[in-house]
Parts: C-alpha cells; structure tokens; sequence
C-alpha cells in the first residue's frame, strides 16, 4: 500500500551499470522517492548506496520484505528478471523492470497474472515511445501526415555492447542478444506507432562463436557467445501494414537509417528507438525532399528512469502505468517469436540452384 507522503518508495535490486544512471535522472522527482538499494553483490550495493545517497543498503532478501517500499526497481541482467519480479510481487510490491519483462512467455505470463491476483501493477522499459521523438512520430501519424502507413524498415546495428560494457556477457547469453537487448525498444516503439504485430519470421546468425571484453578491468578477456548476433526479421502488423527489423552487434559501420515509416502520401525518418528525442524528419508535401519536424541531436541517458516516474505518478493517482506489463507481455511475444523463427529456420522456401561465382569466399 503506497503512504499518504505523495511519493512511491523505491528499493532498487540490481545496482550495476544502468542503476546509478535511473538515481541520477529520478533524484529531486517528487512522486519517487529511492530508500533502498540491494544487490547479489553486496559490494555494488554499498557502493551504488555511498555514491547517491540512499539511505538504507539490504540484503535483496531483506528489501524485497521490507514494509516502507512500495515500489521494486529491478535493473538486474534479464535472465534474473521474472525471479526478482515475481519475489517482489509475492511481497505485495509493485514493480518496475528494466526490460525485457521476462526472457520466456511462460515467465511473462506469470508475471502479468500475480500482478493482477494482487491488484499490483509491474511496468516495463523501455519508456522511449513516451519520449518526444516518438510521440512526434505518432501525432504525425494521427494527422495523417503520411497518409496511410504502409510499411516500416527499423534497423540497429553496431559492433557490440562489449566496447563500452564493463561485463558484456550477459549480452550474449540466451535469452539475450541484439534481439532482446535492442529488439525491445524498436518493436515497443513500432507498436506504439503501427498498433499490433500479428505475424514473423526471422533469420538469425552468428559471427563469431567468442568475442572479447574491450572496456574496463577485465578488457582482453574472453567469453563465448549463446546467441545469434545477427537477427533480420520480417513484421506483419494487424492493420496489414509490414516491416523489417534488423538487430545486430556484428556490424561495424553502417549508413542504415534507424527507423523509417512509409506511407502512401510520404516518409517519416526517426531517431534510435533507444533515444528519447529527434531528429524526426518528414517528406514536404508533393516531395521527395526531407524537412527537420523536430532537430536532433539524441538524448537517451538523461531520459532513462522517466518510465518509473510516469509509473509513480499513476499509482499515486490510482491509473495504470503507460510503459505496462501487457505492453511488455506483446513485446515479448513478438521477440520469442522471432527468436523460434530465427533458431528454426521455418517458413523459408529453400532454393536448389547454385550460382558459380568468381569471387566466392
Ligand atoms: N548497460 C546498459 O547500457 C543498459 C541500457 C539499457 C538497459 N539496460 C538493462 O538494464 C538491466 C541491467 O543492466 P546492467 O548493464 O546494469 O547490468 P549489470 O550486469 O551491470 O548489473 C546488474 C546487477 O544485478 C546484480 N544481480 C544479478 N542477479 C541478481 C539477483 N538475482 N538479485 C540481485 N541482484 C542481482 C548483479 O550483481 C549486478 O550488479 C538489464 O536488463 C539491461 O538489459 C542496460
């Protein structure tokens, strides 16, 4: 039961990379107050503690029981996340996790379900299609702008998170990879704006069966990778319209605009999925041409943690949360979906012939 002091009480489980990043964007925000921390690592607990001022440092068990929190803020890696969630809830919590909601269906919908059977409320990363890109997307649409939307091409590409992550390998286990890692923000964006998904298919690959640390103490080591790396996958959304999704972190460089919404009257370009803001750029009527709707440059750190308080200020007001469990339960069908494609292979038409080329590999 929240308190009467018009501010949600935070505990936060997992105090890893992104966990000083939320406490840096939610400190001074009225509806959240952050009371606790707690990790499986007690050390990055007192740390994550010292560094923002949280007043009490548990052991997990001890803050998921605790009586004046309200509210559990999971950032811990996603395998961890149905069990923590669901722990929280069994303690009459709300939740709010970083994404994905769970890594398997069977998880998610057990999530969905306690929350209903205790009338809690679990809310989900990412929050980027509340940013002003997205929303700009989507009046845009409403206008009709581009007059009836046709088909979307998303891609996000890049060279992996181990050139900036400390302890990448959770990124490559199952479970994860560029699909789960980055897939959440394309398709919650995508759906945000297209309405539904109803039909996949994916083809997935893998690069390298071993990568290598690049940042922090640990940079040289090596890890071995549980996951395809490179995912393309083909959308259907119930409205008819269709889309490609490309995820990967075995790409370089690329010149691949990150989203793209066609439609019969004209084109929106967007930002990252994964950035709050612009640029958002819109093809003049009667043109090919492109004009800025909203400027650039993207800003995703200093967003990161306003699902939380969108969260906070709806259950203060007795209304559900906009970044919600069953916006996450879709997402996840979605990804486990393209996930089983990619692994089977299935709905893909074989060809027999054989080209000889000159310059085959
Ligand atoms: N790192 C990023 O740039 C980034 C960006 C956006 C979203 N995210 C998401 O945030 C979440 C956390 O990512 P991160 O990069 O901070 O990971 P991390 O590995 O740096 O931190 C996770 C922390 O959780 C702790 N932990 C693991 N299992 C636990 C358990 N069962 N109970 C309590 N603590 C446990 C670990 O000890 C670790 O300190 C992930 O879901 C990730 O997808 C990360």
């Amino acid at each position: 039961m929240v308190g009467i002091g018009a501010s949600v009480r935070v505990g936060v489980v997992g105090c890893g990379n992104v966990s000083s990043r939320y406490l840096a964007n939610v400190a001074g925000e009225p509806a959240v107050t952050v009371v606790a921390c707690a990790d499986a690592d007690p050390a990055r607990a007192r740390a994550l503690g010292a560094a923002h001022a949280v007043p009490e440092v548990h052991p997990v068990a001890d803050l998921l029981a605790h009586p004046e929190i309200d509210l559990v803020l999971n950032l811990t890696p996603p395998r961890a996340h149905a069990e923590v969630t669901l722990r929280a809830l069994e303690h009459g919590k709300h939740v709010y996790t970083e994404k994905p909601l769970a890594t398997t269906m069977a998880d998610g919908h057990r999530i969905v379900e306690a929350a209903r059977a205790r009338s809690l409320q679990v809310g989900t990363a990412p929050d980027t299609f509340l940013g002003v890109g997205a929303q700009t997307c989507a009046a845009l649409l409403a206008e009709g702008a581009i007059g009836t939307p046709t088909s979307v091409n998303a891609a996000m590409m890049n060279a992996g998170p181990e050139r900036f992550h400390p302890e990448p390998e959770f990124l490559y286990q199952e479970g994860a990879g560029p699909l789960f890692d980055i897939g959440p923000y394309y398709l919650t964006v995508l759906t945000e704006l297209m309405g539904s998904i109803v039909r996949v298919g994916a083809l997935g690959a893998t690069a390298r069966t071993e990568r290598v640390v690049l940042a922090g103490p640990r940079a040289g080591s090596t890890f071995s990778v549980q996951t395809p790396t490179h995912v393309n996958s083909v959308l259907e959304f119930a409205s008819g319209a269709t889309g490609m999704l490309v995820t990967s972190f075995d790409v370089v460089a690329t010149r691949t605009p990150h989203l793209e919404i066609h439609g019969t009257e004209g084109t929106i370009v967007a930002a990252q999925a994964n950035s709050w803001g612009g640029p958002v750029l819109l093809t003049a009527a009667g043109s090919t041409d492109f004009v800025e709707v909203l400027p650039g440059p993207r800003d995703s750190d200093g967003f990161m943690g306003m699902g939380l308080v969108e969260m906070a200020r709806a259950i203060l007001a007795g209304q559900p949360a906009l970044a919600s469990a069953t916006r996450g339960l879709h997402v996840l069908e979605v990804l486990t979906a393209i996930a089983a494609a990619a692994r089977d292979g299935g709905g893909f038409t074989t060809i027999s012939s054989r080209l000889e080329t000159h310059h085959q590999t």
